[in-house]
């Protein structure tokens, strides 16, 4: 019954939720019993695969689930951050498949730049937060920061009862706060809980992403490149969460551990980087040098730098060879700055004016534990629509 390895993922409550009302839960707070995420159920159904990509994925299928997940909130960020550029990257959402071999995939854009960063940031996040969440066979949490929960134990046992003799309660405060180095001696903590493994995510996202390229040529210079930089962005917005242990306000004992970034950041940062891109030069030595693209001398790249070769096209008019969609039926907006302003958006062909009835999700209501309900409300107003 269970043929799609989409619906398999929904049924695991590990798939981000689509339109459907289905997916208004939590995303994986809500599991039902272990779903059958095995080599056939999740990598011989899913179109797309290369066949290195198939052996990563028979070797790891539930850790493959995570990836494609990740995959999918990318995508769906990607969306967020292009809701007002005429290409809006709604063409990379694919019911049943990978999206890799979409058009733009194929292509040296700075969309596709953007897309190959973001997808390989998606897999480093899903990935790494699955091992935390005991899902995967493979990983769990990161065993660097991990704290001895025996000796944290004693010693917190040890505040309570001076507390207890003191006749003050305990208290458990949530703080949170951008790693630091070195500790200083006021800000002494411990590592405890559970952090992401995010170096195995790392990993797998490289096993499985970069192993789609098979050849050295640029297309593939430029994909390994910013893959890392996808990779990199989630390493380096890691954030740490810490917890005080003590009397109260004291905060005597106190143990972090670290959270991913939200992926929103992880959007934005890449967004700006989408905008920084560095254009580099086909050059057709077959090197197989992949780490350092070759940048143009005339301006130095970094490292962080998305780069792409080929110069985008204005996505004006529907134009399947190069992914555009056109903009023609975008609703655009005639008083905006940005890139949905009705000028811009619509190519100069102008708009028009239309009464036009959507629904939308409103009065959402949190249920304990954990899910949102939310009514559909009617609202009709005039839009701008290009021409
Ligand atoms: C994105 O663009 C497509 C094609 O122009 C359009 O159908 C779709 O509604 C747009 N999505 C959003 C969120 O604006
Ligand atoms: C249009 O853009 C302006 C300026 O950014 C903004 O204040 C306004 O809310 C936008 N209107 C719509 C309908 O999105």
């Amino acid at each position: 019954m269970l043929r799609s390895p989409w619906l398999l993922l929904a049924v695991a409550g590990l798939i981000l939720c689509t339109r459907r009302s289905a997916c208004n839960e939590i995303l994986g707070l809500k599991i039902p019993s272990d779903p059958v995420l095995n080599a056939n159920t999740v990598c011989l159904t899913l179109p797309g695969l290369t066949r290195r990509q198939l052996e990563v994925c028979m070797r790891n299928p539930d850790v493959t689930a995570s990836a494609i997940q990740g995959i999918q909130i990318a995508i769906h960020e990607c969306q967020h951050q292009f809701r007002e550029h005429r290409w809006n990257c709604s063409t990379l959402e694919t019911k049943n498949k990978i999206p890799y071999e979409s058009v733009l995939f194929r292509k040296g854009f700075r969309e596709s730049a953007f897309a190959y960063a973001i997808a390989a940031a998606g897999v480093v996040h899903a990935v790494s937060n699955a091992c935390s969440m005991g899902k995967l066979a493979a990983c769990s949490c990161d065993d660097k920061r991990r704290g001895d929960e025996e000796a944290f134990r004693a010693k917190l046992h040890r505040l309570q009862l001076e507390a207890m003799n003191r006749g003050k309660g305990m208290v458990h405060g949530v703080l949170e706060q951008m790693p630091t180095d070195v500790p200083g001696p006021q800000d002494s903590w411990e590592w405890g809980g559970c952090s992401p493994n995010v170096e195995y995510g790392e990993r797998f996202s490289k096993d499985f992403l970069d192993s789609r390229e098979t050849f050295r040529d640029i297309h593939a210079r430029m994909r390994l490149h910013n893959n890392r930089v996808g990779r990199q962005v989630v390493m380096d917005n890691m954030r740490r969460k810490c917890k005080c242990h003590g009397t109260s306000g004291s905060c005597q004992l106190k143990t972090c551990w670290q959270v991913t970034p939200d992926f929103r950041v992880v959007g934005s940062v890449l967004k700006g980087r989408f905008h920084g891109a560095t254009l580099i030069k086909p050059h057709n030595r077959n090197t197989g040098q992949v780490e350092q693209p070759h940048f143009p001398h005339r301006r130095r790249a970094s490292s962080s730098d998305l780069v792409y070769f080929e110069k985008s096209p204005d996505f004006c008019e529907q134009e399947l060879r190069v992914d555009s969609s056109g903009t023609q039926g975008r609703i655009c907006n005639k008083t905006s700055p940005g890139m949905d302003n009705c000028e811009s958006l619509c190519c100069g062909r102008g708009h028009n004016i239309l009464r036009q009835t959507r629904s939308e999700r409103c009065n959402c209501k949190f249920h304990w534990c954990c899910y949102v309900v939310c009514e559909e409300c009617r609202i009709t107003e005039w839009v701008n629509v290009c021409k």
